[in-house]
């Protein structure tokens, strides 16, 4: 069983339900998350609500993930999600989104900062990965200031496309 429920100064890092398909899809719409994401856009409830069943049911199977937690704000709104997925091999990538409305608030890094050490805890991991696009100058803030570090840069396929590709690793030491 991989629950979480992680608490930070402002926010809530929990277990998706049903009563979250509308915020999902409509968290998922943003300009951001096409660009950077587009795997990770849910165009209709029904398949919004097909992914968010399918990422409850993972939260209990064996480590081949998903495990994706949505962000909720101590006010109540759902304004994102950290997430760790499955590379093979036994390594993990750490992924997340803020919904626009709520960007360059801090609220990623503050996410993400208190969840490497719960995840990979959980996952009996001593590193995790955090890959992105070059010009995702945000994301790259994020893993920075995380400690994560800057292992290569490369122009390879990222999500079917071409792009300068960065791969930063977090290690426990
Ligand atoms: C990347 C993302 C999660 C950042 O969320 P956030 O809550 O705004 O991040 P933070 O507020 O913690 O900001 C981290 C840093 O990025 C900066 N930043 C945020 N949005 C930015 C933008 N659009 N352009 C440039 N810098 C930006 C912040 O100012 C901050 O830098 P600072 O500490 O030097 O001021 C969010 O933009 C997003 O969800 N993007 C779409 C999905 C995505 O790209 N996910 C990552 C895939 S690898």
């Amino acid at each position: 069983m991989r629950n979480l429920k992680i608490e930070t100064g402002r926010l809530v890092i929990t277990k998706f339900d049903e009563s979250m398909v509308e915020s999902v899809h409509l968290n998922s719409l943003d300009e951001n998350n096409r660009k950077f994401v587009p795997d990770e856009v849910f165009e209709t409830l029904e398949e919004t609500r097909e992914t968010i069943l399918f990422l409850m049911k993972c939260y209990d199977g064996e480590n081949n993930g998903p495990l994706v937690y949505p962000i909720i704000l101590k006010s109540g709104e759902n304004i994102g999600y950290v997430q760790a997925v499955p590379l093979g091999n036994s390594e993990w990538e750490i992924g997340y989104h803020i919904a626009e409305n709520y960007t360059r608030n801090g609220y990623a890094t503050e996410a993400v900062m208190a969840f490497v050490p719960v995840i990979t805890k959980l996952l009996g991991i001593t590193q995790i990965w955090g890959i992105c696009r070059g010009d995702n100058i945000a994301s790259r803030k994020v893993l920075e200031k995380c400690s994560f570090k800057l292992q290569n840069k490369s122009i390879g396929n990222y999500k079917g496309e071409k792009h300068e590709v960065y791969k930063y690793l977090y290690s426990i030491t």
